[in-house]
């Protein structure tokens, strides 16, 4: 039997997703763009952080005093954010977690660790590392508990890294914890070209040992999805998916559907055409 891991959370204007989702805030030691920066962040008194001050509104810099750390805590200087599609949704009040206003969104950032809290053991100050948090990493500092960071080697750039925890770290949990797909196994994964698309393309391929169909809206996206190891493509805007995989799998159906769309297609994901 196969199985489906749904991730569409719900639509936005396409113009607003296409915007925003795939750009990073990236901020050098020079600080926010766009901003004068007078922060402290080495020393870590003070900083400079997005905040959300009302729903639905611009968000605003401002500087903020640093917190004390608790015992299992850490205080990373982000260098790198990534902007994804539930930060634009916790913005006007649609996502399912809702903190208190004012909040600094971002939930996953890459950076360099300024202090450690004395239970931690396992990074120190200096560490290059990413990092996921509810809200917080659009900042020039983010405290996060130390089981929320990983550490990353020298040869990735923070711009790239940034970009990594919530992508990857979706694919990894829907594939492999939810879904439990074994090697050999057929894996379609739609909008394939997206973040998380194209993490779990790569990850199902060259991890899982899976063969991936990739489903995408162009025959561009479709070659991306390609090149990170799917063995198929389909663009959906042109041909019928459910057609496609049964020509693909001779009949069979796949054993894995990730959907991150929505709508016919997750329809079409529960068809039983789709599975083996
Ligand atoms: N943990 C989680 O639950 C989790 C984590 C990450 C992402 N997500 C969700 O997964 C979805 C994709 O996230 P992502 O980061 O991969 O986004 P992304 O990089 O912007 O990719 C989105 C893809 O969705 C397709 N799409 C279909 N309808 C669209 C529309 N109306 N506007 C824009 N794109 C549309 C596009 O591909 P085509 O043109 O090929 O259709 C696009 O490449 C989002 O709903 C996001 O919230 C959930």
């Amino acid at each position: 039997m196969g199985r489906v891991a749904v991730l569409r959370l719900c639509r936005v204007p396409v113009c607003i997703l296409r915007d925003a989702v795939r750009c990073n805030l990236s901020r050098k030691s020079s600080g926010l763009a766009g901003t004068h920066s007078t922060s402290t962040t080495d020393s870590g008194h003070s900083y400079q952080a997005v905040l959300c001050t009302k729903l639905k509104k611009p968000l605003v810099i401002q500087q903020l005093s640093s917190v004390a750390l608790k015992p299992t805590e850490v205080r990373v200087n982000v260098h790198c954010c990534g902007v994804n599609f539930a930060d634009l949704l916790i913005c006007q009040g649609l996502y399912q977690h809702r903190p208190p206003i004012p909040f600094t969104p971002g939930m996953e950032f890459a950076g360099c660790v300024l202090e450690v809290g004395p239970n931690v053991t396992s990074i120190h100050k200096g560490d290059r590392v990413i990092g996921v948090s509810s809200t917080g990493a659009m900042a020039e500092q983010c405290v996060v508990d130390h089981e929320m960071l990983w550490p990353i080697g020298e040869e990735l750039p923070y711009e790239v890294a940034a970009t990594l925890p919530v992508s990857y770290g979706t694919a990894i949990l829907a594939l492999q914890q939810r879904a439990k797909t074994q090697p050999g196994e057929t894996v379609l994964v739609t909008a394939a070209a997206g973040a998380a698309g194209l993490a779990a393309v790569d990850f199902a391929s060259h991890v899982l040992k899976a063969k991936v169909i990739a489903a995408a809206g162009t025959d561009e996206k479709c070659e991306l999805a390609m090149q990170k190891g799917a063995v198929a493509g389909i663009n959906y805007t042109t041909k019928s998916v459910k057609e496609e995989v049964k020509k693909l799998t001779a009949n069979k159906g796949v054993n894995v559907v990730l959907d991150t769309v929505g709508g016919d297609i997750f329809k079409d994901a529960f068809s039983r055409y789709f599975y083996r």
